[in-house]
């Protein structure tokens, strides 16, 4: 199922501009750490830490200045942060960043100058507002490292405690800082609250001492979260001979000893080449089996890059605490299982960060590029894809491994961090197709065509439900026909719609056959949505093809469409991939190399695909046809402007 994608085609700079003039929040100093609740994006950057709306308005911002007092003991370094004109001697540079929302408190925590670990819990709805303080090491203490830290939920008898996981970037060649007291391993869970025993942020599992998964070797992690019970990390076991993309799964129930205890891995099969890495990765919403997309670097640089998707639903058949590179007492020369992706989506250069949603029935991806560009993919459940369009770009190039998110108030804007700016943009532009035609085309699982108002419109902004979008599966034209012929002589024409309407509009859908030559169909067929069939009178068709028109209603939606019915024996010749395209396309049907009615052959066009030996026609040169064509051209703004070669 290798898939697609030759083509993409770019925004004119025209359009750049308009966008850049749309949201967008310029921050003082770089963006080192971005999380969000279901209303509230906390940015941290070198200089401030920044409380902000969905709507990037500011709504509270602290500096990361302040007065680092040293006593006589190791515990009575405190760093106190000041107000913006006051003196200063030293700042915190924030490198883990977590909204407990249950606790309504802001966990962040990172190093201060003398190099040691600080961390401090903020009032959530005020960061104003300091709630907790405390010298000690949460995650790492450079900025630069790839490391991963996340809250997870642990299971108990009777309640359900919240830890910090931390996964940290391995180097053997790091410097070791024992000045602090740093006690760390490679992944750990860290108490929220005092109430867990050993005291805030604390590492200990009661009487069962500090629990902690160890690496073998050099290792940095991508990514990290949990699904129900199910801990999922991800990350890169670097050495000098390969690297290998490594999953590991923990079940997050008992205890922190158990949890960590129950880890299993499985190794991400991505290419032959033995320096492969995760670049960037992004869960794709839905239930079972858990799909995870991912971008890969396949020779470790940045040029070849590759989005797959995998299933990563948990093996539980395994045996825990066996991996040959974490464990978390001895490590052990197993091999592990190995998962292999299920597709790939797209190869394009400098790929850095991918965003996957679900809208209906499709994925939506969202891919940032080191040279500056936000595509969206959309891609249906059998990983077909719609044409990619560019919904921002800037000329500045800059390495991004900052996570996008989309707005979680109106899920309509994706948020990309950028250096010091944060932009919010639209996922679509709905109103810029101006027909139904134009709006089924964009292929866009956000647009749809809205009756009441006569637009394209997202869904939620079509108050009746007459809203009228594309279907679940890829499809390239919005009605298709078949021309059938029974062993009675009986010629039938069937009208399929590719479209997905609500509840009301399928039950109130109407089709009208007319032809010049006036009487066509007989009987009466009352439609079923998505199809209508009419049988003809006439038992022979005009040589030259009868051309039929179709009146369709969907609700207060009218469409209007000319259908041209040929006899399917009249189709002949010699049997190209050519002719064959020809006599599907004309609603006949394929079959022992020739073509005869719809219902005696062959109607997906991939039969044509085998005829032509010697030029096979490749999945991503159909789509330089699909997305070049000239419905796309002239409704697509993202094909006006300049092409870019995908590979
Ligand atoms: C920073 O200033 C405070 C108070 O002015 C002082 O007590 C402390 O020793 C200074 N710290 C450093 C690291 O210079
Ligand atoms: C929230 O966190 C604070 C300190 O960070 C802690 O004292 C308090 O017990 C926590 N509250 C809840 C409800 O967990
Ligand atoms: C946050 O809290 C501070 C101090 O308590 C207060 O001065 C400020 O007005 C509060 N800000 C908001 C936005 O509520
Ligand atoms: C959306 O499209 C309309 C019509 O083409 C245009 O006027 C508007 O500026 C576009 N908005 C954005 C944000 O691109
Ligand atoms: C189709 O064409 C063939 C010969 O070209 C003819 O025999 C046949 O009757 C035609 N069928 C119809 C339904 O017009
Ligand atoms: C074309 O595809 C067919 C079947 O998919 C295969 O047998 C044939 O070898 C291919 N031809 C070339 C030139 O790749």
């Amino acid at each position: 199922m290798i898939l697609l994608l030759a083509l993409l085609s770019v925004l004119s700079g025209e359009l750049g501009l308009c966008l850049e003039e749309d949201g967008g929040f310029t921050f003082d100093g770089d963006i080192r750490q971005f999380a969000m609740t279901s209303n509230t994006l906390y940015i941290a950057t070198e200089e401030r830490l920044y409380q902000l709306s969905h709507d990037l308005t500011l709504i509270n911002s602290l500096t990361q200045r302040g007065i680092l007092k040293i006593g006589n003991q190791q515990d009575d370094v405190q760093f106190y942060r000041v107000s913006d004109t006051a003196e200063w001697n030293a700042t915190f540079s924030i490198n883990v960043l977590l909204p407990f929302t249950k606790n309504d408190s802001l966990i962040s925590c990172g190093v201060t100058d003398d190099d040691c670990g600080h961390c401090e819990v903020l009032d959530l709805k005020n960061i104003s507002n300091l709630l907790y303080r405390e010298q000690i090491q949460v995650g790492p203490l450079k900025s630069s490292s790839r490391s991963v830290s996340f809250l997870v939920d642990v299971k108990k008898k009777t309640q359900t405690d919240t830890y910090i996981l931390t996964a940290i970037q391995q180097n053997k060649e790091q410097y070791e800082n024992d000045k602090c007291g740093i006690n760390q391993q490679t992944a750990n869970l860290q108490d929220t609250d005092n109430k867990q025993g050993g005291g805030i942020f604390s590492l200990t599992d009661g009487a069962s001492g500090t629990p902690g998964i160890k690496s073998k070797g050099d290792v940095e992690f991508v990514d990290g979260f949990q699904i129900k019970s199910t801990i999922y990390l991800f990350s890169n076991v670097l050495s000098a001979q390969t690297n290998r993309v490594r999953l590991i799964w923990l079940e997050g129930e008992k205890s922190k000893t158990d949890t960590l205890k129950s880890l299993r891995g499985a190794t991400l099969s991505v290419s032959d080449s033995e320096s492969s890495r995760l670049v960037a990765s992004s869960v794709i919403p839905g239930e079972q089996p858990v799909l995870w997309s991912g971008v890969f670097s396949v020779d470790g640089g940045d040029t070849d890059t590759e989005l797959m998707v995998f299933d990563i639903s948990p093996d539980y058949s395994r045996n825990t605490d066996r991996d040959p590179d974490f464990y978390t007492s001895v490590p052990s020369e197993v091999t592990p299982k190995i998962l292999k992706p299920k597709a790939v989506i797209v190869r394009q250069s400098y790929m850095t960060s991918v965003l996957a949603v679900r809208q209906n029935a499709w994925m939506v991806f969202y891919i940032w590029t080191e040279d500056g560009l936000l595509i969206k993919l959309s891609v249906d459940r059998n990983y077909h894809a719609a044409c990619p369009t560019v919904l921002y770009r800037t000329s500045d190039d800059r390495k991004v491994f900052l996570k996008l998110h989309l707005d979680p108030v109106d899920h309509k804007h994706v948020y990309v961090p950028f250096r010091n700016q944060m932009k919010r943009v639209p996922v679509s532009n709905c109103s810029m197709y101006t027909n139904v035609q134009e709006c089924w085309s964009a292929q866009d699982p956000y647009c749809g065509w809205c009756g009441s108002k006569s637009s394209c419109t997202f869904e939620d902004d079509c108050t009746d439900s007459d809203w009228l979008s594309i279907p679940d599966e890829s499809q390239h034209k919005m009605i298709s026909h078949k021309v059938e012929k029974d062993t009675n002589g009986q010629i039938s024409l069937k009208i399929h719609t590719h479209l997905t309407v609500g509840q009301k509009v399928s039950s109130d859908f109407t089709c009208q056959f007319s032809a010049i030559s006036g009487h066509l169909c007989i009987g009466n067929n009352p439609p079923r949505f998505p199809q209508c069939t009419c049988y003809l009178s006439d038992h022979t068709l005009p040589p030259d093809g009868l051309h039929v028109t179709v009146k369709f209603r969907f609700g207060k939606i009218l469409l209007l469409e000319q259908v041209k019915l040929t006899n399917c024996s009249d189709i002949h010749g010699p049997p190209t991939s050519i002719l064959c395209q020809q006599c599907i396309k004309a609603g006949c049907g394929w079959s022992r190399n020739s073509c005869s009615w719809a219902n005696q052959g062959e109607t997906d066009e991939s039969v044509c695909q085998k005829l032509e030996s010697g030029k096979n026609f490749s999945v991503s040169v159909m789509l330089f046809f699909y997305c070049s064509s000239d419905t796309l051209s002239t409704s697509g703004r993202a094909f006006n402007g300049r092409r870019r070669k995908l590979f």
